[in-house]
């Protein structure tokens, strides 16, 4: 196995008031064997909830 493949990848937060945070929604990815990616975007947009997700900290 090599790589990262990411399909249709969502997540939500529960919020106090009983609604939900979408974090993430419909992401797909592609990360092949020694490839360089950054990851850009601004603050809240979930670019530290996809890479504890894909490090497996959190669930999809
Ligand atoms: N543990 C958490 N509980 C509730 N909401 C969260 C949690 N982590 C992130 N969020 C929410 O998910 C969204 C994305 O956050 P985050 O992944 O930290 O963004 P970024 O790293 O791009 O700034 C934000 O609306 C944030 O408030
Ligand atoms: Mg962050």
């Amino acid at each position: 196995m090599s790589g990262v493949t990411i399909r249709n990848l969502g997540k939500a937060f529960p919020k106090e008031d009983g609604t939900m945070t979408q974090a993430l929604e419909g992401v797909n990815l592609d990360i092949r064997d020694e490839e360089f990616i950054c990851l850009v975007g601004p603050s809240g947009c979930g670019k530290t909830t996809l890479l504890r997700i894909i490090a497996g900290l959190e669930t999809a």
